[in-house]
């Protein structure tokens, strides 16, 4: 059978029904591709790095597609042409730890300048709720700053939820968060706690296993990554 993604309403149905102002899925048929690739079990940890990376460039590019810009005047070799350029310049990069780092080389690649800052935290396997173990940031950002949270998986939100406090707590109002996969009940717990985010997500899968894996997902993100 063909599948088209040809519009948003169309994908919505197919992607558990996750309807919400701030919540794209992006659709396009050449992230559903590398993503489907990505969670194959014949996918080894070389090929997963690379897809992660091209993934995450695209899903970065989503992200960005509202970015405000401002007019520039730019010398041509023949003459003045009209051009833009970004309305504020300074954007961080935020992996969370580990898994987020395989996402840094694509994102970076789309914005070169940006800070790239890592948020370390793990879920507690039993309780699974978020542990934090590095936050290295300053106590103020600038708060024009904008702050695009990274990381492969949002499963139970948990990580996702304290990954924007960090920033909140900062005074940062501009966040986004990106993954490739999310389940749909993490995806309505980051949106609940955090109703002023945008979430870019890949695909959205209907459930959590009772180890808070996404399901079908692609298993452990960042064994896959590291081959641990
Ligand atoms: C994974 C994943 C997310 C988190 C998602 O990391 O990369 O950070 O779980 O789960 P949640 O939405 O239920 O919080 P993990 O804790 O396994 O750490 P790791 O990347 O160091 O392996
Ligand atoms: N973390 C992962 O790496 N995978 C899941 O399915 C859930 C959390």
């Amino acid at each position: 059978m063909m599948v088209r993604f040809s519009n948003w309403n169309g994908f919505k149905i197919m992607q558990n029904e996750i309807s919400h102002k701030n919540v794209k899925i992006c659709n396009h048929p050449l992230i559903q591709v590398l993503i489907s690739d990505l969670r194959s079990t014949e996918t080894n940890s070389i090929r997963f790095r690379r897809l992660v990376k091209e993934v995450s460039r695209h899903i970065v590019y989503e992200a960005l597609s509202d970015v405000p810009v401002k007019t520039v005047e730019v010398q041509t070799p023949l003459a003045i042409a009209q051009g833009y350029g970004f309305e504020y310049s300074d954007f961080i990069l935020a992996p969370i730890l580990r898994a987020g780092l395989s996402m840094i080389d694509g994102a970076i690649e789309t914005l070169p300048l940006a800070q790239v800052r890592h948020i370390g935290l793990y879920r507690n396997e039993e309780t699974l709720q978020p542990v934090e173990y590095y936050v290295k940031l300053p106590e103020t950002i600038h708060s024009d700053t904008s702050v695009l949270i990274m990381d492969p998986m949002l499963a139970t939100g948990g990580s996702a939820i304290s990954a924007v406090d960090v920033f909140k707590k900062r005074g940062i109002k501009k966040i986004k968060f990106m993954c490739l996969i999310s389940a749909a009940p993490g995806v309505n717990a980051l949106i609940t706690a955090h109703p002023d985010i945008q979430i870019y997500t890949g695909v959205v899968d209907s459930e959590l296993n009772s180890n808070g894996y996404i399901v079908p997902g692609l298993g452990d993100a960042g064994d896959r990554c590291f081959g641990t």
